[in-house]
């Protein structure tokens, strides 16, 4: 079944059992969002701040708010199982947003991100801003998360992850350079 998907969504696919409870944020044309709906039977809510986005997600049978993450998510008093953040995290301020979220999770809840790594975006000058995976490290940890794992994908065109391996420590060198990190946390 699942290999008919890019590599890239597998990173998620594999870390969501069936019929979880998943919140995204920034789902964006919600792709990830309605395979994990239809195929896994989860309970989707996403969020995102462009209306298209949403009513595209509501369409397709997902619950979708509209608005800025870090507004909505004081008013949101539901618990999920997961929490996906793929892609996101470089427009949200990081320092803030895990210890919104970790009210949200239930005991035994985890979240699943996934971003660029810092200097893969030299050619970038649309703001995307920059995070030293030390510094995404020291967060979590601050914020009461325990790295479960990361890793180092690279991607061949559009979501093609074709190295998903999990080392303990994600270089910072030149053979990663256009990859991106997966981390998957779990609150302490
Ligand atoms: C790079 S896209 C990633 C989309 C999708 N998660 C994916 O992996 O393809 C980031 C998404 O987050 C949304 N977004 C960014 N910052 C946001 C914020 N502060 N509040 C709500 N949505 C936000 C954008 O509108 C966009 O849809």
């Amino acid at each position: 079944m699942l290999d008919k998907y890019p590599n890239f969504f597998l990173l998620f696919f594999d870390n969501i059992p069936y019929g979880s409870s998943v919140f995204s944020l920034g789902m964006g044309t919600s792709s990830l969002e309605v395979r994990l709906f239809r195929d896994l039977a989860c309970q989707v809510k996403g969020i995102d701040f462009v209306k298209f986005n949403v009513e595209w997600a509501r369409q397709r049978g997902l619950t979708a708010i509209e608005g800025n993450i870090h507004d909505e998510l004081d008013r949101i008093t539901e618990k999920f199982d997961i929490i996906v953040m793929s892609e996101v995290l470089g427009d949200l301020d990081a320092y803030a947003i895990f210890e919104q979220l970790r009210p949200l999770l239930k005991s035994e809840g985890k979240i699943l991100l996934s971003t660029y790594l810092p200097h893969s975006h030299s050619r970038d000058e649309t703001g995307y801003e920059r995070r030293w995976t030390s510094s995404l490290n020291r967060i979590l940890i601050a914020a009461g998360f325990a790295i479960v794992r990361k890793g180092v994908y690279k991607t061949a065109g559009e979501r093609q992850a074709t190295f998903l391996a999990f080392p303990q420590e994600v270089p910072n060198n030149e053979d990663v350079l256009d990859g991106y990190v997966f981390y998957e946390i779990r609150p302490t």
